[in-house]
This record gives C-alpha cells, structure tokens and sequence, in this order.
C-alpha cells in the first residue's frame, strides 16, 4: 500500500510540476518529461514498475503448445523459416502464423494444436507468443544477434539446447558472461557496446 501511495505521489508529481527554466536558459523539451500514457520514463505502467523493484519475470505462458524439438528433429534450422533476421539485424523476430501455415495447411492439419491455429487464421488473428528473452527496460541494454551469427557464436551459446526443448526456456544472460566472451574474443567492452 505504501510503494502504490509513492509510486502514485511520483506520477503526479512528475506532471504537476511546471518546468524549471532559469533565466536566459530555453526551455526543455516537454516530450523529455513523461506523458500520462507511461508511468515513469523507465516502466510504462504500475504493475512494470512493481515487477522490476521486485525482480519479477513471469514465465511464458504460450497460446499453441509448439515444440522446437519435433521441428528441429524434422531438419528445420533455426533461420530457416521462423528467425530469419538473426543472420541480418539486431533481432531475430518470432514468426508470424502465415510463416506457419506455409507448412500447416497442408502438414498435421488433424492435430489439434494446428486446427487452434487454422482456427486463428480463420478469425484473421495472429499468434500472440509470449516474449521468453530480452533485458527490462531499466537495463537499458542493446543487442545484436547479426555480428554474433557472423563471429560463428552458436545459438545455443546464448539460447541453450532449444533443440531438445518444446517451448523456449529463458537462460538468464548476466553482464558478465557478456563480457568475459567478448574479452576472450576481442570484442568491444566500451560501455556503450552494450548500453544506450
Ligand atoms: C517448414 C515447415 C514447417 C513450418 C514453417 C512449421 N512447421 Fe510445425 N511441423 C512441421 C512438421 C514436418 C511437423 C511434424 C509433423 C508430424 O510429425 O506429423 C510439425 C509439427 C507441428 C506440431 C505438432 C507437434 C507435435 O507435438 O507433434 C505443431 C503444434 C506445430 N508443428 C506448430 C507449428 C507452429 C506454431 C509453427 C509456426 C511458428 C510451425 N509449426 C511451423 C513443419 C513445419
Ligand atoms: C550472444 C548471445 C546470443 C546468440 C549467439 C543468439 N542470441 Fe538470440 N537472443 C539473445 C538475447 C540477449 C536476446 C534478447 C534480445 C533483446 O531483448 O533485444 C535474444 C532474443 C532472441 C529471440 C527472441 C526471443 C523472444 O523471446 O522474444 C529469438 C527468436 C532468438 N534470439 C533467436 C536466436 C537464433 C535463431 C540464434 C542463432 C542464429 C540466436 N538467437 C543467437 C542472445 C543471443
Ligand atoms: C560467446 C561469445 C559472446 C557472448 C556470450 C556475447 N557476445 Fe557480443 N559479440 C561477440 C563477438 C565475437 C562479436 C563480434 C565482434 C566483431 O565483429 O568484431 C560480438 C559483438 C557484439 C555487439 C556488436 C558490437 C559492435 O562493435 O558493433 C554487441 C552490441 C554485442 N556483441 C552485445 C552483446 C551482449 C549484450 C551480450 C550478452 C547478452 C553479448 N554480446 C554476448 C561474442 C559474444
Ligand atoms: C558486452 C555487453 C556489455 C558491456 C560492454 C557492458 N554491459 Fe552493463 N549490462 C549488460 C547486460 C546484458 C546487462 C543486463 C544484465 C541482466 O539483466 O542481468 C547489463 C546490466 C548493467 C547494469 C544493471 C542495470 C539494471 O538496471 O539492472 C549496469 C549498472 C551496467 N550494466 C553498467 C555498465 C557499465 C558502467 C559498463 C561499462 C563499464 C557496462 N555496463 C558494460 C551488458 C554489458
């Protein structure tokens, strides 16, 4: 009850009070302080702000009870068909139910996890996975999966053995492992490698 009653007085604070311009200085940008639609600068909403002061990262729950390791065992490779962008940008997207269904029209269409999915694509909605990786906001961290793919850094490096699983499991990446790899393999440490 007392962190809502701060957290609230930090809101209304941050919006009541008029910006400080000094003489002569011109006055901030207003976009710099927060909007109502976002808590704080760092947590858009309470309930954000209340998971990273307590280090709270629910688990994923996903919509269709996919396996990576029945796509993996049929020859798929990981960049194939469902992150294609790992090899080219910072990220390697998750695949859209059109990328699914290039195979599941035709492939499985009895099992009932695909008539879930034949059934989403009949209402035109898509597949809202569950993010299982990524760093909190606060962090402020910035990654990069096309120089790692170009350095030959295994995705299991980072991912674990996502072959031999059904749904990803998240592995917890600290800075140090970060830095330890890029030391040993004369990587850049500055700072503002990782950090924006
Ligand atoms: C390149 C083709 C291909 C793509 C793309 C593909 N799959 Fe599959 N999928 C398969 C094959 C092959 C099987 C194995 C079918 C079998 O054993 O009868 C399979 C099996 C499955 C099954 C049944 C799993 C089980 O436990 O037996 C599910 C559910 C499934 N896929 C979901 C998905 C979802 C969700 C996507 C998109 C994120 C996807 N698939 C993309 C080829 C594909
Ligand atoms: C050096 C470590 C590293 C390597 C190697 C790596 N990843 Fe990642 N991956 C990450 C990190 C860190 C994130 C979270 C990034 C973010 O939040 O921007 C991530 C996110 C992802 C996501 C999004 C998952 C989600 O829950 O939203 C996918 C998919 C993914 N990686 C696939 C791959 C594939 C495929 C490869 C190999 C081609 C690969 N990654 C190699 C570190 C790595
Ligand atoms: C297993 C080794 C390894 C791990 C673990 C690793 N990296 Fe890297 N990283 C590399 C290599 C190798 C490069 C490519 C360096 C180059 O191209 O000169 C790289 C490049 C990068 C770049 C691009 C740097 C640039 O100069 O453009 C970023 C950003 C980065 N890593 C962030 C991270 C973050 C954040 C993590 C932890 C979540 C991480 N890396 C974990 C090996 C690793
Ligand atoms: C190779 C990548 C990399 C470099 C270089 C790096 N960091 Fe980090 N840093 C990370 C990652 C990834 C995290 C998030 C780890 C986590 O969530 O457990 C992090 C977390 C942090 C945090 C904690 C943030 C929070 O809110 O939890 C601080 C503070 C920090 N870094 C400062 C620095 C400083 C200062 C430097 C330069 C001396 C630096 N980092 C260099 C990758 C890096």
């Amino acid at each position: 009850m007392l962190l809502l009653a701060v957290a609230a007085g930090w809101r209304m604070w941050g919006t009541v009070l008029p910006p400080t311009v000094s003489e002569g200085e011109t006055p901030r940008q207003p976009s710099a302080r927060p909007t109502p639609s976002v808590f704080t600068p760092a947590h858009r909403t309470l309930g954000d702000a209340v998971e990273a002061f307590f280090g709270i990262r629910p688990e994923a729950v996903q919509p269709i009870a996919f396996s990576h390791r029945v796509h993996v065992e049929n020859d798929l490779g990981c960049t194939d068909y469902c992150h294609p962008h790992a090899t080219e940008g910072p990220q390697a997207g998750l695949p859209s139910l059109r990328t699914c269904m290039l195979c599941h029209a035709t492939i499985a269409t009895e099992h009932p996890e695909i008539q879930k999915m034949t059934a989403y694509e009949e209402r035109g909605e898509d597949v809202t996975w569950q993010r299982v990786f990524g760093f909190v906001r606060s962090a402020h961290v910035r990654f990069n999966h096309a120089p790692h793919v170009r350095a030959d850094v295994a995705c299991a490096t980072c991912h674990g053995d996502v072959g031999s699983q059904t749904v990803a499991q998240r592995l917890d990446l600290t800075m140090g492992q970060c830095i330890d790899c890029h030391e040993a393999q004369q990587a850049a440490i500055e700072c503002v490698t990782c950090h924006f």
